[in-house]
């Protein structure tokens, strides 16, 4: 709802600039004949162009090509400015090939940004790229080496798997740099990339092994780590057993269990106001919920020991057969969304995706049998470095380049303990304090943000057009970026939305790593004013 409005305004916009926009009706644009002249201009090899096609204001752009599991919403996008559309094929190798598209807008700012995927996907984000190219970036998406978000193409086919690990983005921009430099006479100034999830992962990916590809990443809730990601989403059925077996936690206890970490949780920042601002804060007791001997744990409002033990495994890191941390615990406070996700009773799709098609080639594999053992062996192959979890970023560092790390603390499907740990491991090995970091690192956890979107508080930092709160960079991490990079102006924190219908509730400040958000007082918690990181 608040991108409609957004939207509203870059329309009228552009109605004011109507005298040369309606030109087409009777004799094509300039603009509209470059566009259309520019196929002949990007064959080359590897590379077949299935159509180049000017986009006028207010076209309902058909999402071709689009796969059923590739989610509808980003499938019914309707073109707010004009902009020149290209869809093409990429061949990778003998057994492999992308579909990327450009979006290349008339008003078009100088700068050069490719969006990422989500899950095993398979999905051009048009999400993303209408978002970005709607503020005057030529904008590339990339299907990521095969369509539908599923790893069915995975099957005897590594080429693909190594188009997934990072030849499908890297491909994408490559090649996306080469259209832009043929249409636009000027090229392109700068470089960006914005992606969440899987895109996180290829954002960082990217940062790590093609340091000169981008001069800005924004990278949200990044699933590196990603052979123990899926080790994790693995493990929790051995955690949680099968419904109705001692260990399973319903539904309604999981509701149970998420009052008892709010209680004790959530005045731990200063404010009781259903949001935990830093999760490292809360170790809850589980223990506390125990049914006594008047309650029954049929009512959902307490637990028994077994499905206790169970939560706390959940809230445990995970460990793998020599004892060494493959990834870390859930963090308190997003178990209600996480109960729908991993703690069903039923194996964790992606996890069974990569056991059956890349891990073992066997697509009878049964999710039930995974151990400790199948965990080590998949952490050997990390294909390609899937796992992305390089924390040597001195390539990217030495050449200025700026990466903007984001992670919801009520993600249910990525723990943003993860991010800690990476951002540690970072510190770490280049033996840099955040102070020294800041230069061209910073994270940011966001409290109330679920996974990469919708959480209980202000979450929306402008990471998409689901989430604009606004053009001012201290509300858009998108902007925030390109004010870094372009004018040397770094973000202090970032300021995230709560929004209530088309309307925002309240706007938050989210601190810098390793700071952690404190609130004082004497507003309300609704106002911004009354925190301060510490
Ligand atoms: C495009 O740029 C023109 C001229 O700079 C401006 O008048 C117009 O509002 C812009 N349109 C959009 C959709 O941003
Ligand atoms: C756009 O096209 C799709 C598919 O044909 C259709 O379902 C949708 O209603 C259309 N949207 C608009 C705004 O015309
Ligand atoms: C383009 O590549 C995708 C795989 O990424 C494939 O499914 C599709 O068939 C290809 N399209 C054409 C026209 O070759
Ligand atoms: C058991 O717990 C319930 C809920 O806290 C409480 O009302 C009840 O008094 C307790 N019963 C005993 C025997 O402690
Ligand atoms: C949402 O907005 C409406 C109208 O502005 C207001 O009455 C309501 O209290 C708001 N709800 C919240 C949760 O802020």
């Amino acid at each position: 709802m608040r991108f409609l409005s957004f939207l509203n305004v870059v329309c009228a916009a552009a109605a004011a600039a109507a005298g040369q926009v309606s030109n087409h009706h009777n004799h094509p644009s300039r603009f509209q004949s470059e566009c259309e002249s520019l196929k002949p201009k990007i064959q080359a090899p590897n590379v077949h162009v299935h159509s180049v096609t000017y986009v006028p204001i207010g076209t309902n752009i058909s999402m071709a090509n689009v796969p059923a599991t590739c989610s509808s919403a980003a499938q019914e996008v309707v073109s707010t400015f004009e902009f020149c559309r290209v869809a093409l094929n990429v061949t990778t190798s003998s057994r492999s090939q992308i579909f990327m598209e450009a979006w290349l807008p008339r008003n078009y700012t100088g700068r050069f940004l490719s969006t990422g995927n989500g899950g095993l996907g398979g999905c051009v984000a048009y999400g993303d790229m209408i978002y970005a190219a709607g503020y005057g970036f030529a904008t590339v998406g990339t299907n990521n080496g095969h369509f539908g978000d599923t790893g069915v193409f995975f099957h005897n086919n590594p080429e693909v798997v190594e188009d997934f690990a990072y030849r499908a983005l890297h491909t994408g921009v490559v090649v996306g740099k080469r259209i832009v430099k043929k249409f636009f006479p000027q090229g392109y100034d700068k470089s960006y990339y914005l992606g969440c999830s899987t895109g996180g992962r290829q954002g960082w990916k990217s940062v790590q092994r093609f340091p000169n590809d981008f001069d800005g990443v924004v990278a949200g809730a990044p699933a590196f780590n990603f052979i123990n990601l899926i080790n994790w989403g693995a493990r929790f059925l051995t955690v949680t057993g099968t419904t109705g077996s001692d260990s399973f936690v319903t539904e309604q206890q999981w509701q149970t269990v998420h009052q008892e970490i709010m209680r004790q949780c959530d005045h731990l920042d200063g404010a009781t106001d259903g949001i935990i601002e830093d999760t490292d804060l809360c170790q809850p007791i589980i223990e506390t919920i125990i049914c006594n001997s008047t309650q029954s744990p049929e009512s959902g409002t307490c637990l028994r020991g077994t499905e206790a033990k169970t939560v706390n495994a959940i809230f445990e890191p995970t460990y793998g057969i020599e004892g060494k941390l493959l990834y870390p615990r859930m963090q308190p406070g997003s178990e209600l969304a996480a109960s729908h996700i991993y703690y069903t009773g039923a194996p964790f799709p992606y996890a069974t995706d990569w056991y059956r098609y890349v891990v073992y080639s066997n697509p009878n594999w049964d999710a039930s049998t995974w151990t400790l053992e199948d965990a080590a062996l998949a952490e050997a192959q990390d294909p390609h470095e899937i796992s992305t979890f390089n924390p040597d970023l001195s390539p990217f560092a030495a050449k200025g380049g700026k990466v903007l790390h984001y992670h919801g603390l009520e993600d249910p499907i990525i723990s943003s303990d993860n991010s800690k740990l990476y951002y540690k491991r970072v510190a770490d090995t280049m033996n840099l304090s955040p102070s020294e970091l800041d230069h061209f690192y910073r994270f940011y956890p966001i409290s109330g943000m679920g996974h990469c979107a919708s959480g209980n508080g202000a979450g929306n930092i402008g990471q998409g057009s689901d989430t604009f709160a606004g053009d001012n960079p201290d509300d858009n991490v998108l902007l925030a970026m390109v004010r870094w990079v372009e004018d040397g102006v770094a973000p202090d924190f970032v300021r995230g939305a709560k929004s209530n219908g088309s309307a925002i509730s309240y706007r938050r400040k989210h601190c810098r790593y390793p700071k952690r958000n404190r609130y004082v007082g004497p507003g309300s918690h609704t106002d911004e004013d009354a925190w301060v990181c510490l």
